[in-house]
């Protein structure tokens, strides 16, 4: 897939900008701050509802120079597949409801409009996926689920929903101390947290099976070593005893199996039922605490290089690899699990953090891609390879460069 059109008006820092684009690499050049990374955002955004770089969307909406906030925000794309265009448009509000057009009929949700453009994004920020909290790698996985299982934006809606409410009963709960009553309507919140929770935690599953031969491929074609990568998910429904979220980390595995952690079981049914189980084991604590404290909202992947984790244990150079070869492998997913083609690939200013190895290597590998959109504030970074069509990226505007 490739998008042909962009338009955008009040999106960061572009008051209105109108660009076409072809298939191939496209090269977003321009000085610091420019606008370059908020072009390829609003691409990323048609195909997310989210942003790499912030939570929630207003920050999407152009501020003028005296920070007075604008009304609303529009991202238009035409995307193109097998000769079949869609227009795509996303309305960013400030004080409304956001909206939704798909070939200008307005969709009933906004997350409707999912499942059309798939991007997969490199970023320097990528290695906070390796690196960092649970929250990160959550939310790599959870993105991929959406792209490839569109229907999951509603499951992690509903799920969201219920758990804040399941919350703010906890809270209450403990706040008044009328156990008694707030307990069967918990009971009520229960039954729902556990079956979209339950779907999560099986999609998360299944989506760790079909990636893991893909990251085992991709990361020897990027490190060029003979290491083994290995992800695991390691659910707090499965969790032999109680943990902190900070507990989280450094386990030591044997064979599949993560310590502290029973093997989950992959028939939806009996991931409900411990979900069921553990819930009762931690009500006690949950009522004192007022919040909930097990379910996929405090789940992690075990990353793992041969039998070591990857937090903790790898060399930068691995983690830069491992970060890499779960885009990579991402692509890969994309393109064997949807029907829309290669996703659209976005390198947000990574070749200025590669060795000259990897440079090429990555390079070589996304070349064929339907698509690229590379950034980069200076133009000695970027392989020569992908030196194809350049646009000129001046505090807001764009231009193709002659
Ligand atoms: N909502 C907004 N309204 C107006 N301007 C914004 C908004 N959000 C971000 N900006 C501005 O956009 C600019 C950043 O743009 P962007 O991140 O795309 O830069 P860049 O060209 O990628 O630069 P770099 O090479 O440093 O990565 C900043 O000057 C920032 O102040
Ligand atoms: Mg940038």
């Amino acid at each position: 897939m490739f998008i042909k059109h962009l338009s955008l008006s009040n999106f960061r820092n572009y008051r209105s900008a109108e660009v076409g684009f072809q298939p191939g690499v496209t090269l977003l050049l321009g000085p610091n701050g420019q606008g370059k990374t908020n072009l390829v955002e609003a691409i990323r955004y048609l195909s997310s509802l989210n942003s790499h770089r912030v939570a929630g969307y207003q920050a999407l909406i152009r501020r003028e120079a005296d920070g007075a906030q604008g009304a609303s925000a529009l991202i238009r794309a035409m995307a193109s597949h097998d000769e079949r265009d869609v227009m795509l448009e996303v309305e960013l509000n400030t004080d409304s409801q956001n909206k939704a057009r798909v070939n200008r009929a307005d969709v009933p949700k906004v997350r409707d409009i999912l499942g059309y453009v798939k991007t997969v994004t490199f970023s320097p920020e990528d290695l906070d996926i390796v690196r960092r909290d649970p929250t990160e790698r959550r939310r790599f996985i959870d993105e991929l689920i959406v792209q490839i299982w569109p229907r999951f934006a509603g499951v992690y809606a509903d799920y969201e929903r219920v758990l804040k409410q399941r919350n703010s009963l906890l809270k209450s709960a403990r706040a008044t101390g009328t156990r008694g009553a707030s307990l069967s309507t918990l009971d009520a919140w229960d039954a729902s947290l556990v079956k979209y929770g339950a779907e999560i935690i099986s999609a998360r599953l299944d989506l760790v099976r079909r990636i893991q031969p893909h990251v085992f491929q991709a990361y020897q074609a990027i490190a060029l070593a003979n290491n083994e990568p290995k992800i695991i998910v390691k659910s707090s429904i499965s969790a032999t005893g109680f943990m902190e979220e900070d507990d989280f980390g450094l386990e030591a595995t044997s064979g599949n199996g993560v310590q502290g952690f029973a093997e989950l079981p992959t028939d939806r049914t009996e991931l409900e039922d411990l979900f069921h189980v553990k819930l009762s084991e931690v009500r006690s604590k949950e009522l004192e605490r007022g919040l909930t404290l097990v379910g996929p909202q405090r789940d992690d992947l075990l990353l793992q290089l041969g039998n070591l984790p990857v937090k903790g244990f790898a060399s930068h150079g691995e983690s830069i690899s491992y970060a890499l070869a779960l885009r990579l492998a991402s692509i890969e997913l994309l393109k064997a699990e949807t029907r829309t083609g290669d996703p659209i690939l976005i390198l947000d200013d990574v070749f200025a953090e590669l060795d000259e190895g990897r440079r090429n290597r990555l390079a070589e590998l996304i070349a064929s891609n339907e698509q690229v959109f590379i950034t980069a504030a200076d133009m000695g970074d970027v392989p020569d390879s992908l030196k194809m069509k350049r646009y000129d990226v001046t505090a807001g505007e764009v231009s193709q460069h002659e």
